[in-house]
């Protein structure tokens, strides 16, 4: 099964993308996680990446396709993926049906998670991860259930990120509703797209989520 969540920053899409890893045994593929990997590596890409996402502008869809493209050729992603921060552009979206389709597979959802502008901002701004497995916390609405320690790995370290600053994500939130956000009628006029209540508590969307995707296996 592949699943995209479409949604706009600190829509939960990273939180909801890892409980599916675990649910229904999904690969999560973010192009953000890709890119700050890149960027942390100090690789060639990573350096150039960088000055764009720091403003909050999209890398270019040349470099985003490479990326995808040989992520997508290593085993471990076969059984299924959960895109996540991908696609983000007509073009992006385009590409990866002829992707998927070179493979033999195709997109089985495409999950709208539909959040209010205000509430993204103070989700961003208090959002933190675990350095260790990148699992997500928030200051206020996901602590960790022993201050300072992961739930998941038990590791002590964690990190913010450089772009989630309230002026960056105003700028991301346009770049989310100029560029991605037609990406919904594209996906509408398909057929295979769902909405969620974004603005609901983590484990409600990861029921609505869940619904969805067992009426399409059923
Ligand atoms: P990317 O890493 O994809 O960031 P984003 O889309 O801006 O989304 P976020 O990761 O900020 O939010 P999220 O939806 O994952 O929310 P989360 O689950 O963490 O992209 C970063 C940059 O890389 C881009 O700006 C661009 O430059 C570049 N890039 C990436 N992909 C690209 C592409 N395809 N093309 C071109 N450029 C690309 O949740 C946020 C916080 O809220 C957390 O603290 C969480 O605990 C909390 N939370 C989650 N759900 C809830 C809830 N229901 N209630 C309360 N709190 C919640
Ligand atoms: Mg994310
Ligand atoms: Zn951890």
């Amino acid at each position: 099964m592949n699943i995209i969540l479409l949604g706009p920053p600190g829509a939960g899409k990273g939180t909801q993308a890892k409980v599916l890893e675990e649910s229904h045994g999904l690969k999560q593929l973010s192009t953000g996680d890709m890119l700050r990997a890149a960027v942390a590596a100090g690789s060639d890409m990573g350096l150039k990446a960088k000055a764009i996402m720091d403003r909050g502008d999209l890398v270019s869809d040349e470099v985003i396709l490479a990326v995808v493209a040989e992520r997508m050729d290593q085993p471990d992603v076969k059984k299924g993926v959960v895109f996540d921060g991908f696609p983000r552009t007509p073009a992006q979206a385009e590409a990866l049906d002829s992707m998927l389709a070179k493979r033999g597979q195709k997109l089985d959802a495409v999950i709208e998670m539909k959040v209010e502008d205000e509430e993204l901002v103070k989700r961003i701004s208090g959002r933190f991860t675990c350095a260790k497995c990148g699992t997500g916390y928030h200051d206020s609405f996901a602590r960790p259930k022993v201050d300072g320690v992961c739930d998941v790995c038990g590791g002590t370290e964690f990190i913010r990120r450089a772009d989630d600053n309230e002026k960056t994500v105003r700028d991301r939130l346009k770049v989310y509703n100029e560029q991605t956000a037609p990406l919904v009628s594209y996906y509408a006029k398909r057929g295979n797209l769902h909405s969620v209540d974004g603005m609901a508590d983590i484990k409600m969307v990861t029921a609505s989520i869940g619904r969805i995707l067992d009426g399409i296996e059923g």
